[in-house]
């Protein structure tokens, strides 16, 4: 089972920042999760909420503000004063490191309501821009299904998951239609069976957000093969 940093290393660093990262890796782990969103003038960035007050020093929404004034602010100092100065980082600057440091990468798309599927392409072409030949390419996720379409358009050969809370009635058909190797859930409510279904339906299951190595291994057991953590633990 791989242990994937979740927003970079969420514990250790302030998520979805280079810094993050770089926590990761000098803590082993071979891949990280970051969160894919656009600023008003279409920057595709890294950065989970769709305001900025939680992990910055701006205020309102991402979607609201150029990239220009987004790379200005303090991305670091709400998590540790060592981090004052850390920036948000463009979803370029973020590959350009992970593919320096060769981690592996899943890109999660957060869209705005309206922007589902030009958030998804525009992530994507720039991806694609960017990633040489013979590389793993990134895994593509999302909670949004226009997305995940889009991600299949734009980069068909590219390994895509569909997020979800919970196998809600109707998950097996939506996955299916949206022609996903992987389902990315939500830990708290899984259960030996569930995962067994979702195997049993073709799909690899990965677990969000596991930071007890206990329920790691348990998760492991049942036949999970990746799990979203904000620490390094072994599992
Ligand atoms: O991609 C797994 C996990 O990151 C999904 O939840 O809210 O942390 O983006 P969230
Ligand atoms: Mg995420």
């Amino acid at each position: 089972m791989i242990l994937i940093g979740h927003r970079g290393l969420a514990g250790l660093a302030p998520e979805n920042t280079l810094s993050s990262f770089r926590a990761a890796h000098a803590h082993g782990l071979a891949m990280v999760e970051f969160d894919v969103r656009l600023s008003q003038d279409g920057v595709p960035l890294v950065f989970h909420d769709d305001t900025l007050e939680r992990t910055t020093d701006g205020a309102g929404p991402v979607a609201g503000r150029d990239w220009a004034d987004i790379a200005r602010l303090d991305a670091g100092s709400w998590f540790a004063p060592a981090f004052a100065g850390e920036k948000v980082p463009s979803l370029e600057q973020a590959l350009g490191l992970c593919l320096d440091l060769g981690l592996a990468v899943n890109m999660e798309i957060k869209p705005d309501r309206g922007r589902e599927a030009g958030t998804a392409e525009t992530a994507l072409a720039l991806a694609l821009r960017l990633w040489p030949d013979g590389v793993a390419p990134p895994l593509v996720s999302s909670f949004d299904a226009p997305c995940l379409e889009a991600a299949r358009r734009v980069a068909p050969h590219w390994p895509r998951a569909l997020l979800l809370e919970s196998l809600a009635p109707g998950w097996r058909d939506q996955a299916q239609g949206l022609d996903v190797g992987a389902l990315h859930l939500d830990h708290r409510p899984l259960r030996a069976e569930r995962v067994e279904n979702a195997r049993g339906a073709g799909f690899q299951v990965r677990a969000y957000t596991v930071n007890d190595p206990v329920r790691a291994r348990q998760l492991r057991d049942w036949g999970v093969t990746g799990v979203f953590s904000d620490f390094p633990h072994s599992s």
